[in-house]
């Protein structure tokens, strides 16, 4: 097994505070029930941003706890990773807004986009940054304001997401623990499957059935590949951490990983699909309710528009 080059030295999330039921959706005109996205997908409720909650202020809430529990101070930031799907303006990155909110002044900042997939992307970005030597502590974030680029009116779409963040801070790993597998992968062929149009209706477009089939088959792929690059099996891993879009795919991919679903983390009932922020903060989640321990062995796993899949061994 290789020696691990980069570690979560802390993670964070930053969650809005206004919950949206399935319930809610007849109050906005939506004809679905409970019922139906409970059975399609396993969501009973999500996280809203209101009030100015921004992906830059969720992003700096994930940020500031992930700093605390990792010890590190803004000044010691070399670099900020943002995964959004749903930058706050086209230009310049919200990485920097989140750099200026947080006070890093010393920090490179930039944003990602590759969907779901996106913040397992950052923390492979970050082990190579760590590797070659430029840098030494890097915040990576995922923070996602779904509800800025849903259309409202869409029902197959607008029941799915949510909004939220999760950060964890990288650094440079000085024993056993830390990343030691990570598999990246894009199709852009398939990127009809799921996007958003450059018009004045910019928002998410989905063929979900389509989806699904790419998820399992991507997903599937994406354990395999980490697996064998940490030189381990289902049975070593403690806990798998699945990008949160539907419960049928994180079972699909259980099932393949051959991991049980009691060593699975599940929050996609209360949060829904947040896109990059998912996989972080059911992370953070699994570590805040114990799940995670000295010498756990998490298997990390997304997939997302691109489509894109990612996955991660990590170490505790
Ligand atoms: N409420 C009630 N009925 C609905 C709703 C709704 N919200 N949405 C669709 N329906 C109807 C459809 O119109 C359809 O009716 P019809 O048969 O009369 O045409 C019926 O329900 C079945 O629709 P399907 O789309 O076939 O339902 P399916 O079982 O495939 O479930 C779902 C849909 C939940 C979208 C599923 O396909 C899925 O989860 N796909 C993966 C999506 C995904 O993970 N996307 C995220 C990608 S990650 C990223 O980057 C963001």
């Amino acid at each position: 097994m290789k020696r691990p080059i980069a570690y979560l030295a802390g993670t964070g999330r930053g969650v809005p505070s206004h919950v949206m039921t399935n319930h809610d959706f007849a109050a906005i005109g939506i004809e679905t029930s409970h019922d139906w996205i409970v059975e399609r997908s396993g969501i009973h409720q999500r996280y809203i941003a209101k009030n100015g909650e921004s992906t830059c202020s969720m992003g700096v809430d994930a940020a500031r706890k992930a700093m605390q529990r990792a010890g590190v101070t803004p000044g010691e930031i070399d670099a900020i990773i943002l995964s959004t799907a749903a930058p706050d303006r086209p230009l310049p990155s919200t990485a920097v807004s989140i750099q200026a909110a947080l006070g890093a002044t010393r920090a490179a900042a930039f944003d990602i986009a590759a969907a779901c997939s996106g913040w397992i992307y950052g923390l492979t970005l970050a082990e190579g940054m760590i590797a070659t030597g430029s840098a030494e502590t890097i915040l990576v974030v995922g923070s996602e304001k779904m509800s800025a680029i849903l259309d409202w009116t869409d029902r197959t779409t607008c029941v799915l997401f949510g909004d939220g963040a999760g950060a964890a801070v990288i650094k440079r790993s000085k024993a056993h623990k830390g990343i030691l597998s990570s598999f990246l992968r894009s199709d852009g062929t398939l990127a009809d499957l799921l996007y958003r149009p450059p018009t004045d209706a910019p928002y998410v477009k989905m063929q979900g059935r389509e989806i699904f089939k790419y998820a399992v088959r991507s997903m599937s792929e994406a354990v395999d590949r980490a697996l064998d690059g940490a030189r381990l099996t289902g049975n070593d891993i403690d806990l798998l951490v699945p990008h949160q879009a539907n419960v049928r795919i994180i079972e699909a991919t259980a099932k393949h990983a051959n991991v049980p679903l009691e060593k699975v983390f599940i929050n996609v009932d209360r949060y829904g699909n947040t896109s990059s922020a998912s996989v972080p903060i059911a992370l953070d989640e699994a570590i805040e309710c114990g799940r995670v321990k000295e010498g756990t062995t998490a298997l990390l796993v997304a997939f997302g528009a691109g489509l894109t899949w990612a996955s991660m061994v990590v170490r505790f």
